[in-house]
């Protein structure tokens, strides 16, 4: 099963908790990659690390949270190759990854509820692209130089 990395700044950690329990109750292999404590943080270091993650792990999706899920979403699209959903119910989730090929989704812990976000996370999860027209399209999401 593919691994999940999910980080967070200041303004997502409860609801990375709660998704933490998620992923270790469905038994998906995850890594924590912080925040760990409710200190101040800056949510454009959270989304770098972990999306350098995602690309270093084949076939990993992540997961990232800031209070709203924008400013995270924003730092996330500029890392090239990824494709960062932002997502506050399950369809959205689920055609992220269907059509888009989305590869991180982010979440907005002051915004979403636990059990909603949990439910989007499992709709997220059990999507996958499905490549034909759509490949031609998130091809022509990438830069070209
Ligand atoms: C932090 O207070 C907050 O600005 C951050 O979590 C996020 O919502 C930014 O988009």
């Amino acid at each position: 099963m593919r691994r999940v990395f999910i980080g967070s700044d200041h303004g997502g950690i409860e609801l990375k908790a709660a998704l933490v329990e998620e992923l270790d109750a469905a038994r998906i292999g995850f890594t924590d990659m912080g925040v760990h404590s409710g200190e101040a943080a800056d949510y454009p270091d959270i989304a770098q690390a972990l999306c350098a993650r995602v690309l270093e792990e084949n076939e990993s999706l992540g997961v990232l949270i800031c209070g709203t899920g924008i400013g995270i979403s924003i730092a996330a699209n500029k890392v090239p190759g990824i494709r960062a959903a932002l997502c506050s119910e399950e369809y959205s989730a689920s055609m992220s990854r269907r059509h888009n090929d989305a590869n991180v989704l982010c979440l907005g812990g002051r915004v979403t509820g636990p059990e909603l976000a949990k439910s989007i996370l499992r709709a997220f999860l059990a999507s996958s692209f499905e490549g034909g027209r759509h490949q031609r399209r998130v091809d022509k999401l990438e830069p070209h130089c």
